[in-house]
């Protein structure tokens, strides 16, 4: 080994704001940045002078297995250089991060974890909801709407109206959750809300009821492509009313967080095109 690091780096919701200065320092530094699908084009603009290689994943989409993606940690981590494997959120929030260390642990490499702000409590706290609020959730529950398999066993055990549920990758199995909720006795009329692109400047939000989120309540826009595709959080419970409250004041005062960044679009997609190219060679 000759010095070379890995650090398994959050990279928060997508506005750098909210990356922690831990994450800019490492992105400063880093010789080497291998980034997912979700990692903001405004947070890779600011990586000085390290190689960017995306190695993301996107649904139903061909991507790089899990199994290259640890052997490029390690090969480039042996190789003496300074690696920062960026992740969307918080890399052990459905992020495969402890998959990531145990393989760098395995193969002797060093590394260190540097903690993201969470999508799941980002998403829903930019638009007003408190995923616990007193009188309304002490608890809330965290599921992955990618497969029933998972979810559905942890909803069904979770007693009606006892936690906040939130639901990352679920926006196509949106109707089905909310139906399982319901048939498990919650109460048609609990408030939920559709967070997406949460902290970036095409930011949406969605507020209704459970039975909306069950039907084919949402608008014409949170039906569409995007929504299906996009990064998008489910919040279910009580606590959605705290939104809806402050929902009129937050729309009314000047945004920071999300707003829209300096450079233009152009100049960031030459970025990312001359990443992909390096990725290429
Ligand atoms: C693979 S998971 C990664 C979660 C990430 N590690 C975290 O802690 O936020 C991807 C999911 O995170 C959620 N997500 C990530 N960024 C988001 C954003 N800016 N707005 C809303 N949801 C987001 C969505 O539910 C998306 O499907």
């Amino acid at each position: 080994m000759t010095g070379g690091f890995v650090s398994l780096v959050g990279a928060g919701p997508g506005d750098p704001q909210l990356l922690t200065l831990a994450a800019h320092d490492r992105l400063q530094r880093a010789e080497l940045v291998l980034y997912d699908a979700l990692v903001s084009i405004d947070v890779l603009a600011l990586v000085p002078r390290a190689q960017r290689f995306y190695v993301g994943k996107r649904a139903g989409r061909a991507s790089m297995s899990q199994d290259t993606i640890n052997r490029l940690l390690v090969r480039a981590a042996r190789r003496g250089r300074r690696v920062v494997r960026l992740k969307a959120g918080d890399p052990f929030v459905f992020g495969r991060g402890g998959e990531e260390a145990l393989a760098l642990d395995a193969a002797g490499v060093p590394f260190e974890v540097v903690p993201g702000v969470t999508a799941a409590i980002a998403a829903p706290a930019l638009a007003g909801i408190p995923v616990t609020h007193r009188g309304a959730a002490s608890a809330f529950v965290t599921v992955s709407g990618h497969d029933a398999r998972a979810w559905a066993p942890v909803l069904e055990a979770l007693p009606p109206h006892s936690a906040t549920v939130v639901v990352m990758m679920g926006l196509r199995s949106r109707h089905d959750i909310a139906s399982r909720l319901l048939a498990s006795g919650w109460d048609i009329a609990t408030p939920a809300a559709v967070l997406v692109a949460a902290s970036t400047p095409g930011a949406q939000t969605w507020m209704g009821s459970l039975g909306d989120l069950a039907g084919r309540g949402l608008s014409a826009d949170a039906e569409g492509e995007a929504y299906g595709d996009g990064a998008g959080t489910i919040v279910i419970g009580e606590v959605v009313r705290v939104g809806q409250q402050l929902a009129r004041t937050l729309a009314s005062l000047p945004r920071e967080i999300g707003r829209e960044p300096d450079h233009t679009d152009g100049e960031m997609t030459a970025a990312h095109a001359a990443a992909g190219r390096e990725l290429a060679r």
